[in-house]
């Protein structure tokens, strides 16, 4: 199989590593071309300045995009139409109608579109997944998710909705194994374009909820996330990938093996391309991540309920 990838800025270089280390890295893109060498050369593959110049001299089975998120649009575009699979960073379009765009290419032209949100990949999410839909510890009523960092100003294309609370978002609807019918969201902005601070609630069948919390200025990097059950709350953070039972006797560590989340996603979407049957995120449930997005920033501005009818 070979795969090129097309971004290797802060995140890509992970990717580059990754697919290098699988033996399917055949060559790479980035405007930068300092950096396109760069890596070009670490991983003895071509590298090219610009997508027209790869498609042309290269071929290839699949894509990676990671590149800012208003570049996802174009360049995701360019790749379906020459029929390949896609693998595109999260978000997968700034704007969901652009999401539906993609989603109607890929099944036209028969190629896997998928994005990363890579949370789904992670051993702490997979445990805690199971034990919901397995009813171990009683049914998930709440979600509670707090992803906090000091953020360099970098990301200028979008806000913390859709670069950040994103992940979160995917992560709810995939533990409640569905969408939500209602967002309600207070965002403000202290040091960057876009707001950089966001609590979003999400409201799912029969009252339960999902709550999230990003910010990118509070000087401390937290991920953690917890699950509220009707017998126990399971808690989690996304970096350590500890995971924590308590009910009102004790309290249980879980002993799991850390992995790295991005190379068990990139699998994962390689082992699709092969026709392995694993799980890869659907661009569909992408799409509605992006829409629940908007609604999240439409009811900060009004200061209202937003309700929604996702498929
Ligand atoms: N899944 C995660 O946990 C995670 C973490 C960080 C970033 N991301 C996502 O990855 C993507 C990239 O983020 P980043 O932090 O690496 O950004 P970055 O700015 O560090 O790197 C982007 C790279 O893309 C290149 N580039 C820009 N436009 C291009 C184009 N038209 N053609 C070729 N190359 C181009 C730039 O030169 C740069 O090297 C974003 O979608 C972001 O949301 C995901």
């Amino acid at each position: 199989m070979k795969i090129i990838q097309i971004g290797t800025g802060g995140w890509g270089k992970n990717h580059v590593r990754i697919l290098s280390k699988l033996g399917v890295l055949s060559a790479i893109c980035d405007i930068d071309e300092e950096r396109g060498r760069r890596y070009g050369r670490e991983y003895s593959v071509n590298y090219y300045s610009s997508l027209d110049s790869l498609l042309g001299s290269e071929e290839f089975d699949a894509a990676f995009v990671v590149t800012p998120t208003s570049t996802h649009l174009q360049i995701t575009k360019i790749l379906l139409d020459a029929k390949k699979h896609v693998f595109v960073e999260k978000p997968l379009t700034y704007k969901s109608q652009d999401g539906e765009e993609l989603v109607r290419l890929a099944e036209k032209n028969k190629v896997i579109l998928t994005c990363g949100y890579i949370e789904r990949f992670n051993p702490a999410v997979k445990i805690v997944k199971r034990m919901v839909k397995e009813r171990r510890h009683g049914d998930l009523i709440l979600l509670e998710f707090h992803r906090e960092n000091r953020m360099p100003l970098h990301i200028k294309d979008v806000g913390i909705i859709n670069d950040t609370s994103v992940h979160d978002i995917d992560t709810a609807n995939w533990l409640f194994d569905e969408t939500p019918s209602v967002v309600f969201a207070k965002a403000g902005r202290i040091k960057h374009e876009h707001e950089d601070f966001a609590s979003i609630m999400l409201g799912y069948k029969n009252d339960k909820v999902a709550i999230i919390t990003s910010n990118w200025i509070a000087p401390k990097k937290v991920r953690r996330f917890s699950a509220v059950c009707t017998e126990a709350i399971i808690s989690s953070d996304f970096i350590t990938q500890e995971i924590t039972i308590e009910n009102s006797d004790k309290s249980e560590s879980l002993e799991n093996e850390k992995q790295e989340p991005l190379q068990l996603e990139i699998k994962s979407f390689l082992n699709a391309i092969e026709g392995k049957g694993t799980h890869i995120v659907t661009a569909k449930q992408a799409v509605n991540v992006t829409e629940i997005a908007e609604a999240a920033l439409l009811s900060s501005q009004k200061g209202v309920p937003i309700y929604l009818e996702l498929k």
